[in-house]
Order: structure tokens, then C-alpha cells, then sequence
């Protein structure tokens, strides 16, 4: 069996839970969703938090309450998940894809560049991999441009810039708990963190079908509630959120220690120096990452990139990005491999998946034709 990507931990008290809720509240709108959302706000160090059934519907609620306007300009990282952009894009905002840095998170300077162009007022930081963006810089150029900034924290639950979390500083934070992440709910969910009490009503209404009474709808809202066993699960997994990012923690210090004279691959950033990253992925980059891909997939681990396409490449991006002049973030997707990393991720597994690795540089196996002939199947699974 091969060494997984990823892990969600399901504990036995976390089927009490499911079963108890099952067995005592609502399905939908039950306690265990108010619950949830007050301890998520306290967590992140928000007023509110509102559960809603995806990542997704948080970006695109955040963006509906925040009344974006066809045609508004939206300043976002091409080199995130497509999922990012598309709530705002949706309700006819207009993309302005951005360069990251070194640091695979927003450039500033890219930032300002493209508010020069074109005055956006709306823009979305991504603390990719659970690397959180330098929000100082952030806010205070957001700040000085009256520019409204909703965090992407869908891979960062737990970050910290500095002494808080990510989440709390913008005008709203998003959060997935789709399994990959660093807390689950069981399946598909959300959360949209903020201090905007208009913010949080606009989304409990708009995800209950626009309801302001029971059969009375002021707007024509959607269906994207959080379900109540979702949130009794994710109740739990909070709790342990904090051993889980430590646990992550600990595993990339033992990549950088067991990587870290690899001099042909680039490690991920360090998170020292006020920022805390919660690792959702440990990130390298080489010039053979197809081929690398290949090669651990035939010893048995498992890999995978994320992106391989970034957003201004996408088709649906087509007549927003592609005249986009990104050439690191196109270098960053052609060379980008996620390996494994997860709380329960062994120590036996870990120094094999090193040594793997190490040994396809030492012995050049870059140049084997046996992974060379795997290369293109892997790299199929890509796209
Ligand atoms: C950076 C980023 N933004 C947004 C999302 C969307 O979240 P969801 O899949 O829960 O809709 C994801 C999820 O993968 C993500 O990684």
C-alpha cells in the first residue's frame, strides 16, 4: 500500500458525536452549528464565524454581502486553487491576477502594480500551503486604498501572522473543511470568519434561502448551510487542531533537517520570524518534478501538485488572465510537488519518503529511462 498524501483523523469521539447528533438535534440548524460557529470565532479571535457547506459558499456569500458590483476589479494570487476566485467572479467581479513571491503567497509589489492599473476595491490574500501572507503589509496598503480584503485561509487553520490568527484580518477570513484539510467536518463545509456584523447577517440569511421569517425571503438567497452532524464533528476536530498543526509542525522540520543538503531542491518557505504556518502541504520544487513525481509513485508514495494549472490558465479564466505576465507563478506550477504530510505520518515512512527522494538525486535517476517511460503516465494524472 502506498504512503497516502494526506490523513483525516476520525477518532472514536468524533463518531460519539455524529451519532449523538443524529440521534438529538435538527439536521439542519441544529445547536451544534451555533455551537460550533462560537467556539471557531473564539478560536480564530473574530466577533462571528458563520458555518456554511463549503469553502466556496463562504468565498461567494462573503463577496454577495460585501455587495460587489459587476465589473469591480478583485486582486487575487493566480497560484491558489481556481476556487478562490470564482464566488466573486461569479457575481460579475473582474479578476486581477497577481505575482506571489518566493514565499508562494501574494507579492506586494505586485499588489501595488496592479492597483495602479486598475483601482480594485476588493482584495484576496491566500495563506497557501498554510503559510500566512505578511498582513501588515497587506493591511496597510488596503488600508491607505480604502481596498477591502478577504483572506483565503481555506488551507490555514491555525496560522499566525504575528501573535494572531489568520482569519481575523480582514474584513472577513474563509475557511474549508473539505478532508484534505487541516480539520475536517466529515465531508464538504465552511466557515467565514469576520468583526462585520453585516457581513455575518448578510450570510446567515443568504444561505438560508434568503429567509428573513420562516416563509418570507427578502432576497434571493441559496442553500448553503452547514449540516448539524457536520458541525458536531468539526466541534471536536477543533479541539485537536492545535496537537494536529504541531504534529505538522514537527514533520517539516524533519524535511528541512532530512532534505536540506539536496541542493537541487527548493525547500519551502522557513516559518520563523513571526509568521506560524500550519504546513497543510509540504511544498518542494525541482526542475524534474514530473519525473520525481514518477519515481515516488513507483516506490510507493504518494504525491501531487497543487497547481498544476494556474488560474489565469484555466479555461474559465481564459478572457480574465491570459495576458497575464506571471512568469513565476508559471514556473512555480511546472515545478511544485506536494509530498506527504499529516499528524499521524511516522517517522519510518518519513525518513523513507527522505531517503526516496534523496536517492533520485544522488543517482541521477532523473535520467533513467524506467522512470522516464513512467513519466508520462504520471504526469497524465495531472490534468
Ligand atoms: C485556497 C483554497 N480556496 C478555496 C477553497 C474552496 O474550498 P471548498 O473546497 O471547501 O469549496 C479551497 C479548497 O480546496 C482552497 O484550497
Amino acid at each position: 500500500m502506498a504512503i497516502p498524501l494526506t490523513v483525516p483523523t476520525i477518532s472514536k469521539d468524533m463518531e460519539v458525536a455524529m451519532v449523538n447528533s443524529i440521534n438529538s438535534e435538527t439536521m439542519v440548524g441544529g445547536e451544534s452549528v451555533s455551537r460550533f460557529e462560537e467556539e471557531f470565532a473564539r478560536y480564530i479571535g473574530t466577533d462571528y464565524a458563520v458555518a456554511v457547506n463549503s469553502g466556496s459558499s463562504a468565498l461567494l456569500l462573503t463577496f454577495y454581502a460585501m455587495r460587489i458590483k459587476v465589473g469591480e476589479g478583485v486582486i487575487t494570487p493566480s497560484a491558489t486553487f481556481v476556487a478562490t476566485i470564482n464566488g466573486a467572479t461569479s457575481l460579475g467581479g473582474r479578476p486581477q491576477f497577481c505575482e506571489i513571491g518566493n514565499d508562494y503567497v501574494m507579492s506586494i509589489e505586485s499588489f501595488r502594480k496592479i492597483w495602479k492599473r486598475n483601482k480594485c476595491r476588493f482584495v484576496i490574500p491566500v495563506h497557501l500551503y498554510g503559510h500566512p501572507c505578511n498582513m501588515d503589509e497587506i493591511l496597510a496598503e488596503s488600508n491607505e486604498k480604502s481596498i477591502r480584503v478577504v483572506e483565503d485561509a481555506a488551507q490555514a487553520h491555525g496560522a499566525k501572522y504575528k501573535k494572531d490568527r489568520v482569519g481575523s484580518f480582514g474584513d472577513a477570513g474563509i475557511f474549508s473543511f473539505y478532508p484534505t484539510k487541516n480539520m475536517t467536518v466529515g465531508g464538504d463545509g465552511g466557515m467565514v470568519s469576520t468583526n462585520d456584523k453585516h457581513i455575518r447577517d448578510s450570510i446567515i440569511k443568504m444561505r438560508d434561502v434568503g429567509r428573513v421569517t420562516k416563509y418570507t425571503h427578502d432576497e434571493i438567497g441559496y442553500t448553503m448551510r452547514l449540516n448539524s452532524v457536520n458541525a458536531a464533528i468539526g466541534r471536536v476536530q477543533l479541539k485537536y487542531l492545535d496537537d494536529w498543526n504541531d504534529e505538522r509542525r514537527k514533520r517539516a522540520q524533519i524535511y528541512y533537517k532530512q532534505l536540506s543538503d539536496c541542493t537541487e531542491l527548493i525547500l519551502p518557505p522557513m516559518s520563523n520570524n513571526g509568521l506560524y504556518s500550519v504546513y497543510h502541504m509540504y511544498v518542494i520544487r525541482t526542475q524534474y518534478r514530473n519525473l520525481l513525481g514518477a519515481w515516488l509513485f513507483l516506490n510507493h508514495i504518494s504525491c501531487a501538485v497543487h497547481y498544476p494549472i494556474p488560474v489565469h490558465r484555466q479555461p474559465a479564466y481564459n478572457k480574465y488572465g491570459l495576458d497575464a505576465n506571471l512568469n513565476f507563478t508559471d514556473e512555480w506550477s511546472s515545478s511544485i510537488l506536494s509530498i506527504p504530510i499529516y499528524p499521524s505520518l511516522s517517522s519510518e515512512d518519513q525518513a523513507y519518503i527522505s531517503q526516496t527522494i534523496r536517492r533520485f538525486f544522488d543517482e541521477k535517476l532523473y535520467e533513467s529511462n524506467k522512470v522516464k517511460k513512467y513519466e508520462i503516465e504520471w504526469s497524465r494524472k495531472l490534468i
